[in-house]
């Protein structure tokens, strides 16, 4: 075997460093390689980041702060500059930069070999576009999404932390991450007294009951609290009928799983509608385990009486978190508590993420913290795993600026609003026959567009007309930008299955370049919304990349050209990338092959 002469710095890129993971991950790669011949003596992270300006495609920013690490202890470096030209002459030789140079104080612009961008591109189709699939510091996660509350309205906000979630699993399972998706039914609870109460008083036979008997749970639950806020005779039973419940009475339990059986039929529906899997493991679920973790905490004297309750002061707050109530009963914080035991030490979770509307973020921080007292959780500074994350979202509003409601009905039914998005898409020209089926894909797929290209804690405004127009950033929008994209495959004379394997991408034209460095980019947008938990971040690429394929599209010509064969390969990658992006983001896409 043959040896390079010239040393080990020129040596190339161990084969580890060859493929896997995102560009940005390959080049840090490759920077902290420099970094380690650069400064023997320090140990730092590399820090690269895309360039803003136009001298390069990545840069390393690196220089700065280690020159204050340096300075006065007897380095030959004379400036943060001088370190800068040494982390570029260091990088290894390697066939992904083609040149790097240093601006100002000692930023490390790194050029990109257009042959490697291309390869890499070339790669992707013909292995597939998992290929591109970022790698993350976790292996599972537990996604506690959608979570409503039985025979309580499944609300709008319910529908946010539906779709949200959705796209963060299917992120993290791109990204090879195991995802736990749970369900935190609110199915336990003292309503359920009375919901108990009234279905024996209402259906003397609820036994026999199928799932649609008793017609629309929310009547159901407003007719049941209507007689519990009048009758003191009743209210007194549905009392009884908790403790009933809860101590186990078989009647009871045979009730309660009637009560919630019908209303998750009711959620599936919207589930099926939505094409979003979930695992239900409601409160009920946990709550056999509350006792035993509470024993843990009051051992480790974290629980304190007062008022007759018991509860857990937390630092930087006034109110003490509620752990069980005057009446001796468990609660939501309680629940919540032993869930986490239970995704940290029976699930083996590493990283636990919550999806609800921002108003719920003081009860996640309380009991966070308290978890973190106990000493489940590490110190966030020391390690970064296990952890837990709350994922808030903002308010829906109507066009009136108030919380958006529906027609006459005080909440928004999901069923309806879905069904008015489908309907109103047919007055998009698609073509006439397959308007039934593209007019599902892409009304759904624009009410989830329009929720998650916003960040997920502003308001927004819904609006059919908004999210349905075919201009600006809407899904319908790229549905077209993608369709279009096709039909220039389709209409081209080549076979682009063969050209993926006997063509060449070459990206002379500037604009060719462009496109195929931000098509590169893909693993390292989804990595940067799995890490920040960010929905939009992908949709503000997939937005970004029609308008970057436009842009090519307008200034290089395709069919007819003799670069038509490179410039299709172009085009069938920037149409399998939006593919992948409207699948992460749980949109169909329409289009003929
Ligand atoms: N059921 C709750 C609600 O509708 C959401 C539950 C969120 N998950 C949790 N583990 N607390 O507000």
């Amino acid at each position: 075997t043959s040896t390079s002469a010239s040393g080990s710095a020129q040596e190339p890129a161990a084969p580890a460093l060859q493929g896997a993971g995102s560009v940005k991950q390959q080049i840090s790669n490759l920077v902290a390689l420099s970094l380690r011949a650069t400064v023997p003596e320090v140990d730092v992270e590399p820090i690269v980041e895309v360039c803003t300006g136009k001298f390069g495609d990545y840069q390393c920013n690196n220089a700065m702060g280690l020159w204050s690490k340096v300075k006065g202890s007897g380095t030959s470096f004379k400036n943060p500059n001088a370190i800068g030209q040494a982390i570029a002459k260091n990088l290894p030789a390697c066939d992904v930069i083609e040149s790097a140079s240093v601006a100002g104080p000692g930023f490390v612009n790194i050029v990109l070999s257009k042959s490697w961008v291309a390869k890499r591109i070339q790669d992707m189709l013909v292995n597939g576009i998992t290929t591109w699939a970022p790698i993350l510091p976790v292996k599972r996660v537990v996604l506690d999404f959608s979570s409503p509350n039985i025979a309580k309205e499944m609300h709008v906000g319910h529908l946010r932390s539906t779709i949200i979630g959705d796209t963060l699993a299917r992120m993290f399972e791109f990204s090879n991450v195991e995802v736990l998706r749970r369900n935190h039914v609110g199915d336990w609870g003292t309503q359920f007294g009375m919901l108990i109460e009234f279905l024996f008083e209402k259906f003397p036979n609820w036994e026999e009951l199928g799932s649609q008997a008793i017609g629309d749970l929310q009547v159901f639950y407003k007719a049941s609290k209507q007689r519990f806020d009048e009758d003191a005779e009743f209210k007194d039973r549905a009392q009884q009928a908790v403790v009933r419940l809860q101590g186990g009475e078989e009647k009871y339990r045979a009730a309660w799983k009637k009560i919630c059986e019908i209303s998750r039929n009711e959620f599936d529906q919207v589930y099926k509608l939505l094409d979003v899997q979930l695992e239900e493991k409601g409160e009920s679920f946990y709550n056999p385990y509350i006792p035993q973790v509470l024993e843990k905490l009051s051992s480790q004297g974290l629980i304190e009486e007062s008022e007759g309750a018991r509860v857990i002061f937390i630092q930087g707050h006034q109110i003490p978190l509620i752990v069980v109530k005057r009446d001796g009963g468990f609660n939501y914080a309680s629940t919540d508590l032993a869930a986490l035991w239970y995704r940290l030490n029976v699930e083996k979770a590493e990283w636990i993420i919550y999806v609800t509307d921002v108003g719920q973020q003081q009860h996640f921080d309380m009991f966070f913290k308290a978890a973190r007292m106990a000493g489940w959780l590490p110190d966030p500074k020391e390690k970064k795993f296990p952890k837990t994350s709350h994922v808030g979202f903002g308010l829906v509003l109507g066009a009136d600026g108030k919380r958006f409601r529906t027609r006459s009905t005080e909440v928004v039914r999901l069923g309806d609003l879905l069904d008015e998005a489908k309907s109103r898409s047919k007055i998009v020209d698609w073509t006439d026959e397959e308007l039934e089926q593209t007019s599902k894909a892409v009304g759904y797929g624009a009410v989830k567009y329009a929720d998650l290209k916003n960040n997920r804690l502003t308001n927004y405004t819904f609006s059919f007309d908004q999210m349905l127009s075919d201009k600006g950033n809407t899904a319908v929008y790229l549905q077209y930008a993608h369709a279009r994209i096709c039909s220039i495959i389709r209409k081209s004379n080549m076979d682009v299955e063969e050209l993926k394997v006997s063509g060449n991408i070459s990206l002379a034209h500037p604009d060719e370049r462009v496109l195929g460095l931000y098509l590169i980019r893909y693993a390292e947008i989804v990595e940067e919304a799995c890490t920040n938990l960010l929905p939009s971040v992908l949709c503000e690429y997939l937005y970004n990349l029609s308008e970057m394929f436009t842009r090519f599209y307008t200034n290089c010509q395709v069919v007819g050209s003799p670069e038509e064969p490179s410039r299709l390969l172009l085009c069938e990658a920037t149409a399998v990338v939006m593919r992948q992006c409207f699948q992460l983001l749980g949109i169909t896409p329409v289009y003929k092959l």
